[in-house]
């Protein structure tokens, strides 16, 4: 308990103090992608002199982690949270030698990525079928919003929070007791009209990608990391 208020007067912290831009923030994500590419997780940037490293929300070896595999990627998208200070990069790898389906997050401190979050998924995973993400994702519409019809951040959260919500009583049952669902890590971007949510489904890490226009969702991307 007293953890968990500590981490939340964090993130309160670092919202207050969080200046970033758009552009920067892409860079960052631009430098991820190429590191994936590449298998050299040395070259994300810019780097905090400590970096957290999660994968699947457990501490990791960024050294030995998915960004050390050099990876084919057919399709990326990435939102760029400048009130937080913090990106969602969605990577779709169809390569028949080993296809993934990546979802990361970075958070930014003073400028510098001092948090990656990656949810790696591929055979065996919830409905895992890259080829079938990629079809779909292709077809879909995540063009920029006109600033004039942009939602703000909280409709845009709001939405997302509804379908979550809805998420959270269906699994209700079968929850283990004093598992809090709602702990809910946001990405927010306004000119796309998207957010991520990283939520702890009990043991489960997941992601919740959306789409939202004029308050209303249009597109869900979900990543669930089943394997071990
Ligand atoms: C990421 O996607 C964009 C198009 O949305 C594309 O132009 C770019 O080449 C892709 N990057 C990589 C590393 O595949
Ligand atoms: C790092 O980011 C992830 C996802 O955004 C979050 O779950 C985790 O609590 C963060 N860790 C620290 C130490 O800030
Ligand atoms: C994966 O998705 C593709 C495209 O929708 C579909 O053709 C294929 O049958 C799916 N594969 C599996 C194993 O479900
Ligand atoms: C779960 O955490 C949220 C804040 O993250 C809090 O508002 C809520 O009261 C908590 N629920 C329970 C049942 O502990």
């Amino acid at each position: 308990m007293l953890r968990l208020t500590l981490v939340a007067l964090g993130l309160l912290a670092a919202q207050a103090v969080a200046q970033c831009t758009r552009e920067d923030l892409i860079a960052a994500t631009d430098s991820l992608l190429a590191a994936q590419t590449a298998g050299t997780p040395d070259t994300v940037a810019p780097l905090a002199d400590t970096v957290v490293y999660l994968e699947a929300f457990k501490t990791a070896d960024i050294k030995t982690g998915i960004l050390s595999h050099a990876l084919n990627i057919d399709f990326n998208r990435s939102l760029h949270d400048t009130t937080q200070c913090a990106t969602y990069t969605e990577i779709v790898v169809t390569d028949k030698a080993h296809p993934y389906v990546i979802g990361t997050q970075l958070r930014f401190a003073d400028g510098k990525i001092a948090n990656i979050s990656s949810l790696v998924t591929d055979q065996g995973d919830w409905l895992f079928n890259a080829t079938g993400t990629l079809y779909w994702a292709s077809q879909e519409k995540w063009d920029p919003i006109p600033e004039d019809q942009r939602d703000s951040r909280e409709v845009i959260q709001a939405a997302a929070d509804a379908y979550a919500d809805l998420f959270n009583d269906k699994c209700d049952v079968g929850v283990p007791n004093g598992v809090n669902l709602s702990n809910r890590r946001y990405v927010i971007d306004e000119t796309l009209g998207a957010v991520d949510i990283f939520i702890d489904f009990a043991t489960v890490p997941d992601s919740h990608e959306f789409r939202v226009e004029k308050g209303k969702l249009r597109y869900v991307h979900t990543i669930t990391v089943m394997g071990g």
